[in-house]
């Protein structure tokens, strides 16, 4: 029994105040459960690396978290400081694309004692993953600038789309869709507007549906996908989108169960050839790092799905579990304040903790 070796990588802002309460969180699953899980600490992919260092990693980050089971990652970016294209290409999204990360998966759920904005809806009612498409698409780097400086200057960045590309990451979805109770699978697209990429990744949908009979297709343009997101999010069960499509959609989803404090991700290398990695959906949020009052829970959901992904089942059902025993508690002194508490980082890492740690075996 090796130790799953684990690298974490706090990254800025509020990434480093989440951190210690999602590494605690999955000691304590550790220790509960009787997994050895090892830590090492990396101070790159943050913008004070790039201060001292100017860049946002060391030149041979690929081999050292190349020999890592999974990343465990904060957040990254302090606008004021290093512009968000600088220190985003140079960590979050490179890892992502050098180690084949190609499914974004993200759930969204209404949990007990969350505070839901949308009228009416009780746990149960919002309960659905998205599969978002993680290296390709409108995150592209193929692009350019000519002109610059005149009034003819034009900036250009192409969508791509690879047919492994987009096929990968449907077949992950459709797998997903049809190991779920309900087998149903929303695709987003915008065909009508975006006349090439789009009636492209439309028509690999219809071909990937002919192999999963038993799974239920549909598809919506974004624009309105985002309405019935908002006004009937309990149609969805798996929704399927390209990088931009997926990204927007993984913060509205987690804003419609409450708050996007609590939403995890998972960027996933399915083949095993390199690591993947765990982080919440969240950003560094400047205007309110500092001050200790982040809501740890995406962090620590985000250890949930690594452990997960492990297979550690039993595990990943304590923290869950403990992530919605103290949630549904709702004592306004231990949450924070995205779902209306005065809690802290530390009440509501620590009540998690202590949950975890009182799990039965
Ligand atoms: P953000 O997610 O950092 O913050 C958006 C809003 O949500 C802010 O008001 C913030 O206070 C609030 N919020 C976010 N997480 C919270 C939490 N855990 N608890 C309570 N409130 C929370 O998004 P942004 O403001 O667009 O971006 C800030 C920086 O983070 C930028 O540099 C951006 O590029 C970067 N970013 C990084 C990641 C990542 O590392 N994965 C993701 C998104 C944004
Ligand atoms: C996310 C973030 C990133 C993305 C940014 C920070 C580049 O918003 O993980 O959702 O767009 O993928
Ligand atoms: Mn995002």
């Amino acid at each position: 029994n090796k130790p799953l070796k684990i690298a974490v990588i706090p990254g800025d802002g509020i990434g480093t105040e989440v951190m210690p309460y999602g590494v605690r969180c999955l000691e304590a699953a550790a220790k509960t459960f009787g997994l050895e899980l090892s830590f090492q600490t990396f101070d790159f992919a943050s913008c004070d690396f790039y201060d001292r260092l100017g860049d946002m990693l060391p030149p041979d980050w690929k081999e050292t978290l190349a020999g890592f089971d999974a990343i465990y990652f904060g957040a990254v970016g302090m606008p004021d400081r290093v512009p968000d294209d600088v220190s985003l290409w140079g960590s979050l999204l490179k890892f992502r694309r050098e180690f084949d990360q190609y499914i974004n998966l993200r759930p969204c759920r209404l949990l007990a004692g969350v505070k839901c904005p949308l009228a009416g809806r009780k746990p149960g009612d919002i309960d659905f993953w998205i599969v978002r498409e993680n290296t390709e698409g409108e995150y592209s780097s193929i692009g350019g600038k000519i002109f610059e400086g005149t009034d003819r200057e034009t900036v250009v960045q192409e969508t791509v789309m690879t047919r492994t590309g987009v096929d990968r990451v449907l077949k992950y979805a459709f797998d997903l869709a049809q190991s779920r109770p309900r087998r149903k699978l929303t695709s987003a697209t915008k065909s009508n507007g975006i006349s090439i990429t789009m009636p492209y990744w439309d028509a690999r949908v219809r071909e990937m549906a002919k192999g999963y009979p038993d799974v239920a297709v549909d598809k919506y343009h974004i624009d309105i996908l985002t309405a019935h997101f908002v006004q009937r999010p309990d149609m969805f069960d798996v929704v399927v989108g390209s990088n931009l499509f997926g990204d927007i959609l993984s913060d509205l989803g987690p804003a419609c169960t409450g708050t996007i404090g609590i939403a995890p991700s998972g960027n996933i290398n399915p083949t095993g050839a390199f690591p993947s990695l765990f982080e919440p959906v969240h950003g560094s949020a400047p205007d309110i790092a500092g001050k200790g009052v982040a809501n740890p829970v995406g962090m620590i959901w985000a250890g949930q799905m690594l452990l997960q992904h492990f297979g550690f089942q039993d595990a990943a059902d304590a923290v869950l579990g403990a992530i919605e025993t103290v949630l549904a508690r709702g004592d306004a002194a231990v949450i924070t304040a995205d779902m209306g508490g005065k809690g802290t980082t530390k009440s509501l890492g620590e009540a998690i903790e202590s949950e975890i740690l009182a799990a039965k075996k």
